[in-house]
């Protein structure tokens, strides 16, 4: 059977601090430079998750791109949409939110969801120079 990979993509919009409370606000101040700023700032954040698997016969279909789209609204969006990702999302709670531990925390959430195996990749952007790629390891 042909393995066809199936990939949504969404947005969202949060702010963020990034901030290492283990560091020293100067060691802060050189590594983040203004995303360390005390009062944030804020993305319009990109998110991509490909599935891979076979095709359905019955369907055609790998995943329903729909029920893809409903359950990252659930189980993400719904969460971190104009959000403080420092402060409202009890899962981001006591991680630097980097796009970096966005995409992991995404994928752990998401791969808890779908049939195994099958979740293949997240990208979360920033920005539309800079993409950030998680795939499980
Ligand atoms: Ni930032």
């Amino acid at each position: 059977m042909p393995i066809v990979r199936v990939t949504r993509r969404l947005h969202f919009s949060a702010g963020h601090r990034l901030h290492n409370p283990k560091l020293s606000d100067d060691e802060n101040r050189e590594i983040y430079g203004l995303c360390n700023n005390p009062s944030g700032h804020g993305h319009n954040y990109g998110l991509e998750v490909t599935l891979r698997g076979e095709v359905d016969p019955k369907t055609g279909y790998v995943f329903d791109l729909k029920r893809l789209r409903e359950l990252v609204e659930r189980v993400v969006l719904a969460d971190v949409d104009h959000a403080n990702l420092n402060v409202d999302v009890p899962w981001m709670e006591g991680i630097i939110p980097t796009a970096e531990n966005i995409a992991v925390q995404v994928w752990r959430r998401l791969a808890d969801q779908l049939p195994a195996g099958m979740l293949e990749r997240v990208v979360v952007s920033e920005s539309e120079r800079n993409l950030v790629e998680y795939r499980g390891e």
